[in-house]
């Protein structure tokens, strides 16, 4: 099978996109990474993305007088490029629906929190305001409600007690390089797809045995946050 022609598109650092890159390029992946799309034309990312010798676009707001005409320029960018998939790594501006609709279940996106909660900007901080001991990312798919659509995998980690927004988005993100890759390959293998409001998954082993696994933020029996005991749930 002919690995899914993949364009990335990012406004800013592109760590994730990096990360992608870096999985694509592994001999027989199922994506390919054909551009990287930027709305900023500083984008760090580009750089990186030019320097691996992938093809860039920048397609800026402001050179378009309205977002659905933006949205226009970017969907023909990625007819250009011959994409079949769109993976948004960072790419903070809304969609709009008509773009959607036109790419819907080939669009997926990573957000820093375990969807549903924490939608939107900040989700660090909303989670260190909510409290929660258990904190993550989620890979996506795109629907026109923002960070609203089916789930295709999440990771999690424990949220300390001395966490700050940096140290907590740091361990986030770790692990969203970690997650992204695998999630793009489950699509574009076509062993997930979005299926109206769900994914749909196709031809997952499951072993019941490790079904009683948990990761626990603390540790109920010590009282312990134990940032390590991740490996356990990590291969
Ligand atoms: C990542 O943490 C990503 O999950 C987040 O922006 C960061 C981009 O970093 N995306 C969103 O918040 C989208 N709602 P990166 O440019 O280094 O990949």
């Amino acid at each position: 099978m002919q690995p899914k022609r993949t364009v990335i598109m990012i406004s800013g650092r592109g760590s994730n996109m990096a990360a992608l890159v870096e999985a694509a390029a592994e001999h027989g992946h199922p994506a390919k990474i054909v551009g990287v799309l930027s709305d900023k034309a500083e984008a760090p990312g580009l750089d990186y993305a030019a320097r691996a010798g992938i093809a860039t676009r920048v397609v800026a707001r402001a050179d378009y007088a309205s977002a659905d005409l933006h949205d226009g320029a970017i969907d023909e960018a990625l007819e250009e490029l011959g994409a079949e998939l769109v993976c948004l790594a960072g790419y903070m501006r809304k969609l709009s629906p008509g773009f959607v609709r036109k790419w819907l279940g080939r669009v997926i996106n990573i957000h820093p929190s375990l969807l549903p909660l924490f939608r939107g900007l900040n989700s660090h901080r909303q989670a260190l305001e909510a409290g929660v001991r258990i904190h993550g990312c989620t890979v996506h798919f795109v629907t026109p409600a923002i960070d609203a659509g089916p789930i295709i995998a999440q990771a999690a980690v424990p949220v300390l007690p001395d966490d700050s927004e940096e140290t907590l988005a740091a361990r986030v993100l770790a692990m969203e390089h970690k997650l992204y890759p695998r999630a793009l390959r489950l699509v574009a293998e076509g062993k997930v797809q979005m299926q109206g409001e769900r994914t749909a998954f196709q031809g997952f082993r499951v072993l019941r045995e490790s079904s009683d696994r948990a990761l626990f933020a603390p540790e109920p029996d010590t009282g312990v946050v134990d940032v390590e005991s991740l490996a356990r749930f990590t291969p």
